[in-house]
């Protein structure tokens, strides 16, 4: 079943459930923001969650407190900068998640973020190689494209790189396709499983609605249907950035999906079978210089990246998506490896 509805439906259950183990340590850095503030209560509702570290140049003492006052069995402490408050809130994470770093106003593309996010995710990526080299992360903030090669050459430069470690969140893509298909076909969003692979903005997001048969109906009928629910994956965000008139962009779905993607690591850790698309080190597409690509990936029992499985067969329209993606993909991560090489 589609991990992120599967979620919201038991979360609640679940918070209480004494089947599962609660033994992970979670760090959210940037955990004041809009994205981290409910991202960090849904972690605090998670059972498989033992400890929730929030960091955040402003505010975490207190987003902590009140988080912690949830009565769910994990315990929450909030770091600020002063003090190594950072080192401290990364000692035995086990997994990072990043929302930290400025959101898109109206009439910004993700890459327009770059120069402001850029150096705020190798500072923290900075610390996390140095205290917790061998956690998870799961790289938030935008460009996604471009953070997570940021983060990758960040610890290449520690000497403590593992690909299989790191991780870029583009579960919102998904939840949205999930959303927009099963609102057309009449589906259950639940059971609507759309992959989407590629990167995370505008035309590296590419969906594979042909690969459900409730998206093959819509994908051969072709026509304006087609090309409008394509257009709305691919920029659901702009749709959120206008309409909140700019005061930001996605964050209570995005902690929806953040706290999806990490459930799916828990869930992976705690001995479940699970793969979903997310954004990593990839082969797949490396000889045409895209060396991060998200495609289904099996996580291993270690919440770490398993298989990185094929996109699988594309209808012709879906191959042009594709073929549109991966160049500007590769320049995407182009600009991550030299921001860390200047
Ligand atoms: P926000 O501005 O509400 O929150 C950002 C938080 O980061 C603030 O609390 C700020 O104090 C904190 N921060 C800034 N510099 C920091 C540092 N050096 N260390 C620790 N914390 C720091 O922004 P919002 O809406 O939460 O978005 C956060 C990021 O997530 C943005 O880059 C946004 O573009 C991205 N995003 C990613 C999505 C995805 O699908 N991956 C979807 C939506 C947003």
């Amino acid at each position: 079943m589609f991990a992120a509805a599967r979620q919201t439906s038991s979360l609640a259950k679940r918070a209480f459930s004494t089947s599962s183990v609660n033994n992970t340590r979670v760090a959210v850095l940037g955990a004041a923001g809009g994205i981290g503030q409910p991202l960090s209560l849904l972690l605090k509702l998670n059972p498989l969650v033992s400890h929730l570290s929030l960091y955040d140049i402003r505010l975490a003492a207190g987003v902590a407190a009140d988080v912690d006052h949830c009565n769910t069995p994990s315990k929450c402490v909030g770091y600020g900068p002063e003090d190594g408050g950072l080192e401290k809130s990364l000692e035995n994470a086990e997994i990072i998640l990043i929302p930290a770093g400025m959101p898109r106003k109206p009439g910004m593309t993700r890459d327009d973020l770059f120069n402001a996010n850029a150096s705020i995710v190798r500072d923290l990526a900075k610390a996390a190689a140095k205290v917790a080299p061998k956690a998870r992360i799961g790289v938030i903030a935008n460009p996604v494209n471009s953070t997570v090669p940021i983060v990758a050459e960040v610890f290449k430069a520690a000497g403590v790189y593992d690909p299989k470690r790191l991780f870029g969140v583009t579960t919102l893509d998904i939840v949205r396709a999930s959303a927009f298909l099963s609102g057309i076909a009449g589906t259950k969003p639940a059971e609507t499983n759309v992959p989407v692979v590629g990167g995370h903005s505008g035309p590296t997001i590419v969906p594979l609605l042909s690969q459900l048969p409730e998206g093959k109906k819509v994908v051969e009928q072709g026509g304006e249907q087609l090309a409008a629910l394509v257009k709305r994956i691919q920029f659901g965000g702009d749709e959120v950035v206008k309409a909140k008139d700019g005061a930001g962009s996605a964050t209570l779905s995005m902690a929806y999906a953040g706290a999806d993607w990490a459930d799916s690591l828990l869930r992976a850790m705690n001995g479940e079978q699970v793969e979903i698309c997310t954004y990593v080190e990839s082969p797949l597409y490396a000889d045409k210089g895209v060396s991060f690509f998200s495609s289904p990936v099996q996580i291993s029992s270690e919440g770490t990246v398993g298989e990185i499985k094929p996109v699988g067969q594309l209808h012709p329209s879906e191959q042009k998506l594709l073929d549109a993606c991966l160049p500007d993909l590769k320049k995407n991560i182009e600009a991550g490896v030299n921001f860390m090489k200047q």
